[in-house]
């Protein structure tokens, strides 16, 4: 006798019911082949990325391209490029630098000494920032930054310190507007295509995977960055990550958000005081 199955008709809404199980068995076959969690990822910005994939890869759906992933790592390295967004710049949001120089540095001087952690520092021109303020503010060799990212090959390339010449010019004007008053050049080395960052400036950064999902915390902090990452969580995985943020700050510890995310909704505003809601500098008072 024959089965009649119970297809989804060629409607929107039965595509994009299947559209969506099958990013929910890729998520899962990465997560249970790879140990990358990217289950509570918010999906809208996730179907784009996978997509994307898809079509480079040839494949004709998301279910072929989790037939790629399974059983060529090269490919899951692609889409891990990908699904990890590593869109960067140096002294991106410049007032966020200047809140840094004005509000948070007067903080850090009362210390003798400071551990900062950069979560999701990408190619590290974040990291490559902060350290020209903490160094222009007196704080740098007093200082230690703990700088991860889930994504190794980024991490590889922020060791390098070496950032397209091209970029040269937009990265000091930000670097003007973020209060810097001497010449950005000071800081690099210009050779061909590419611009060396001064090695001194990564002698107290310690460069380390950690995946904000799925690891513990490692230490406390005075001061915690963790900009442009958490939008691409879902609400619940920011809560655990705004936990895992909260046990890692000492008591009076910042945490500097920018401008694009906010602690509100968090389940943790009322263990902040705000210190600039623009940028999105919260300090720990319970
Ligand atoms: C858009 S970049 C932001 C880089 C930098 N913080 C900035 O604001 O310019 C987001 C970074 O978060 C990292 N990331 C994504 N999910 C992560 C996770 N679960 N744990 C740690 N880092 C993660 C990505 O690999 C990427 O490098």
């Amino acid at each position: 006798m024959a089965v009649q199955l119970d297809k989804p008709g060629p409607s929107p809404e039965g595509q994009l019911d299947l559209e969506s199980l099958e990013l929910q068995l890729l998520l899962e076959g990465i997560f249970r082949h790879y140990g990358f969690d990217f289950r509570e990822y918010a999906p809208a910005s996730l179907k784009r990325r996978v997509w994307r994939r898809v079509n480079q890869e040839k494949c004709e759906s998301i279910s072929g391209l989790l037939e790629r992933v399974l059983h060529d790592p090269e490919v899951m390295e692609r889409l891990l490029l990908d699904l990890s967004i590593n869109v960067t710049s140096m002294f991106r949001d410049p007032t966020f630098y200047a809140a840094l120089r004005e509000r948070v540095a007067p903080v850090l001087h009362t210390y003798p000494f400071t551990r900062i952690w950069v979560a999701g520092c990408s190619t590290g021109e974040e990291v490559y920032s902060l350290a020209i303020v903490l160094r222009e503010e007196g704080l740098y060799e007093r200082s230690r930054i703990y700088a991860t990212d889930i994504n190794e090959a980024v991490l590889e390339s922020a060791r390098e310190g070496v950032f397209p010449r091209d970029k040269m010019r937009e990265y000091t004007e930000n670097y003007i507007r973020a209060g810097g008053e001497r010449s950005f050049s000071e800081y690099y080395l210009a050779k061909y295509q590419g611009a060396l960052f001064d090695r001194s400036l990564t002698e107290n950064v310690v460069w380390a995977p950690h995946n904000l999902v799925q690891d513990r915390s490692f230490n406390t902090f005075n001061l915690i960055l963790c900009r442009n990452v958490m939008i691409y969580f879902d609400r619940a995985l920011q809560t655990r990550v705004h936990q895992l943020f909260y046990e890692s700050l000492e008591r009076l510890g910042i945490l500097a958000l920018g401008n694009k995310e906010s602690i509100h909704f968090s389940g943790f505003e009322d263990a902040y005081e705000e210190l600039d809601g623009h940028e999105k500098l919260y300090r720990k008072v319970r």
